[in-house]
């Protein structure tokens, strides 16, 4: 037999996040989330749908590690609820909130599972929103610092791998910008930049409290989405151009966290609109880390051009390859080029693919659900990833998104992620064709 496609060390996971899958939204203390009163708020989700219940996650643990345990993965990867741990944002810690996150992370460690703790996954309490305007405020980092402590400090002896904020720009640009995501607003940009600012600000909050109160064992970084550009075929000149695409799209924020200052071209271009920065903050926010989580679901091509810029990227067609979710658009290379992006233009050491995987219209027929279509999408992906190993890039894992279908945000539970399928009226989870597949593959260490 040839060598494997993934060395022993290469870690497989799965993923989610607490509000996504957790329900038992007033229970054991937990207080409101932005994305509690959002999604209450009519009009804001499909069909008026919320977290409330969502997967009763809280209640099952056991039958979901067992799902985790049958996939073969070696790691999870989940958030920890602010509002469950500190209710109100910045006061009273709610020990119940702690003792469950020990009991996941315990009964993980247990089953042989390694736990990877994401600090914020967009569940901000809404006292923090309601009393200082929630990311627009610098209030709200630091009220972040004292919560990144509070958790690492109490789970740092089962914990060790630990993720601060997932995906600023959604965090900035859904939440702030479209309004699509809780807290649904529309701020100019002066105000967005500022809540970047705060955003990257809390993510060197995270690491600080990792370092601080972390054993020396603990590990942190981001786990961000970049635009990934993708040359359209590999030649140098193509190649040449999708990396400078690469680093001119996500320069807003890779920046600072890779290079410890905002960008020159960015700065220029946000003019009056830059945010206010106090003296050392550049520091934090560059503070090293130990990797980068990458999460990957499409990407767009990219070609070398005479345009002032170097390159173009190309608008997709109507008919395009795309998921049931139609804003991911079927590009396998994405992974691949993102990775390799990630390190050699921005100098990261070590990535974790942290999400990856896709909607589709699943359908159950005699208790099976046969989705060849997202079986086809991890094969491609998972190839993509086996080219990144295979060329020494340093990816050193891959988490599946998700576990099983959960509350996929505004879309509500009408876009089904999960390699187990949810029924949300007797929340039974049923193994689609798909986790079959993944768990061949991890078993194997190899696309099959
Ligand atoms: C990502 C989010 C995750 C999930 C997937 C489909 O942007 O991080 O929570 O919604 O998309």
């Amino acid at each position: 037999m040839s060598k494997p496609d993934f060395p022993k060390s290469f870690i497989f996971g799965t993923a989610t996040a607490s509000y996504q899958i957790e329900g038992a939204a007033r229970e054991d203390g937990r207080g409101e989330s932005i994305w509690d009163r959002f999604s209450h708020t009519p009009g804001k989700t499909h069909d008026g749908e919320t977290g409330d219940v969502a997967c009763d996650h809280y209640h099952r643990l056991d039958a979901d590690i067992a799902l985790m345990k049958e996939l073969g993965v070696q790691a999870y990867r989940f958030s920890i609820a602010w509002p469950r741990i500190i209710p109100d944002g910045e006061g009273a810690v709610n020990q119940k909130g702690l003792d469950w996150y020990a009991r996941l992370a315990d009964k993980l460690l247990a089953a042989g599972i390694t736990p990877f703790a994401t600090m914020y996954h967009w569940d901000l309490p809404q006292a923090l929103e309601d009393k200082y305007g929630g990311w627009r405020s610098r209030r709200t980092a630091e009220a972040f610092a004292r919560y990144a402590g509070v958790v690492v400090a109490h789970l740092a002896g089962r914990i060790r791998h630990w993720m601060t904020l997932n995906e600023m720009p959604c965090i900035i640009f859904l939440g702030h910008k479209s309004g699509f995501h809780a807290p649904g607003a529309q701020e100019p940009d002066k105000v967005l930049n500022q809540i970047q600012h705060h955003c990257l600000l809390a993510h060197g909050y995270g690491v600080r409290a990792v370092r601080e109160h972390g054993r020396r064992h603990c590990r942190v970084g981001v786990v961000h989405n970049p635009g990934i550009k993708v040359p359209v075929w590999e030649t140098p000149e193509h190649v040449a151009a999708a990396r400078t695409a690469f680093e001119a799209t996500n320069l807003g924020l890779l920046a600072p966290l890779a290079r410890g200052a905002y960008a020159e071209a960015w700065l220029k271009e946000a003019g009056p609109n830059a945010p206010q920065v106090e003296p050392g903050d550049l520091e934090l926010i560059s503070s090293p880390t130990d990797f980068i989580g990458l999460n990957v679901y499409g990407g767009s091509f990219t070609q070398a051009a005479e345009a002032p810029q170097g390159y173009r990227v190309l608008d997709f067609p109507p008919s395009y390859p795309h998921a049931h979710a139609d804003w991911i658009k079927i590009v396998p290379q994405a992974l691949y080029w993102g990775v390799r992006f990630l390190h050699e233009v921005f100098g990261y050491q070590k990535v974790y693919v942290s999400e990856n995987g896709c909607a589709m219209d699943d359908r159950l027929a005699d208790g099976e659900i046969l989705d060849t279509d997202r079986m086809m999408y991890y094969r491609q992906y998972l190839r993509a990833a086996a080219r990144a190993v295979a060329e020494r890039l340093p990816l050193k894992g891959y988490f599946a998104w998700s576990l099983m279908d959960n509350f996929e945000w505004a879309y509500g539970y009408s876009h089904r992620f999960g390699l187990y399928y949810t029924d949300f009226q007797t929340q039974e989870r049923t193994a689609k064709l798909s986790a079959r597949y993944y768990a061949a593959c991890i078993a194997a260490r190899r696309v099959l």
